[in-house]
């Protein structure tokens, strides 16, 4: 059996069903949220909970239930649900309400589900690298917040997924933002570089990581805004996300980065995140790898 949580409850997930006037499937009115799971423990739970808990504050949406709670309740649908690697699934949105733009009366209340799913590590791609196209970034303002409106990321994502590249970086004008689903990085002279967290990116927790082993391994960091230039002229580039960890991208629109090959800082950094997540949840075996 497979389980789910929906307000509060943990239910069958088929019997898991949300209200055809409920705002996040008419309008996209909420946030969510991906957590990893490795060897059935919750990877930075803690950061992920954090942000979740921000973005909703930064929409109007009171989540009705402490952190602490809700992180019990995720922690037993991982048990219930048996996972060892994969991922949990969690949104929010502003609740079920006849259609209208502005926010419904406060009596209504917000629509909490999450689910687990499972996935492997992308091992292949960890080893060789992916392909990646350039795309105008033509998202809102406020990519900040993990809002359920992914338009402007699903199109990039497509354009990417049609030509048989895993991911799209997106670029306003000349300065580069992040990937569809993902942040981007570059090395140059030993030095990385990824944007800064402001409104243009979403601040992922994965970058996060990665900056503090950067940190704390001697490894030069630097957030600041980069070109589409700095980013062919790199040594190395790579992406990170929750599900794709620390990934080496060795091609952008057919041209070859460090000769089509993961380069060593991206490799040191991989070996860093692969330590980061045996220290929180346990060694990482090669069943583990899919
Ligand atoms: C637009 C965008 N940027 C960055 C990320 C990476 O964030 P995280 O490392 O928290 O998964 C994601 C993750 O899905 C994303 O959707």
């Amino acid at each position: 059996m497979n389980f789910a949580i929906l307000d509060g409850k943990i239910i069958e997930r088929s019997e898991a069903k949300v209200d055809i006037e409920d705002r996040g499937y008419q309008f996209g009115d909420g946030v969510y949220e991906v957590i990893r799971i490795y060897n059935g423990k919750m990877f930075t739970a803690k950061q992920h909970l954090d942000r979740f808990y921000r973005s909703a504050e930064s929409i109007g949406i009171v989540i009705p239930y402490t952190k602490e709670l809700l992180t019990g309740m995720l922690n037993e649908l991982v048990a219930k649900n048996n996972l060892g690697l994969g991922i949990i699934y969690m949104q929010i949105t502003r609740g079920a309400a006849p259609r209208n733009h502005a926010f419904p009366a406060q009596d209504v209340l917000p629509a909490l589900s999450a689910y687990t799913k499972e996935v492997g590590r992308p091992a292949e791609n960890l080893e060789s690298g992916v392909r990646t196209i350039l795309t105008e970034d033509i998202r809102w303002l406020r990519c900040d917040i993990k809002s359920l409106n992914l338009l402007g990321n699903i199109l990039a994502k497509q354009k990417a997924s049609e030509v048989g590249c895993f991911e799209a970086i997106q670029h306003r004008g000349e300065n580069v933002t992040e990937g569809s689903s993902s942040n981007v990085f570059i090395a140059q002279n030993g030095v990385v570089v990824t944007h800064p967290s402001d409104n243009f990116i979403l601040k992922g927790i994965t970058k996060e990581v990665i900056l503090t082993l950067c940190k704390e391994n001697g490894i030069a960091v630097e957030e600041r805004v980069f070109t589409i230039k700095d980013l062919y002229d790199a040594d190395e580039v790579f992406l990170s996300s929750t599900t794709a960890e620390v990934m080496p991208i060795i091609e952008i629109e057919g041209k070859a980065v460090h000769n089509g090959a993961p380069g060593p800082i991206t490799k040191k950094l991989q070996e860093l995140f692969i330590e980061a997540i045996e220290k929180e949840c346990g060694a990482i075996t090669k069943q583990t790898i899919k």
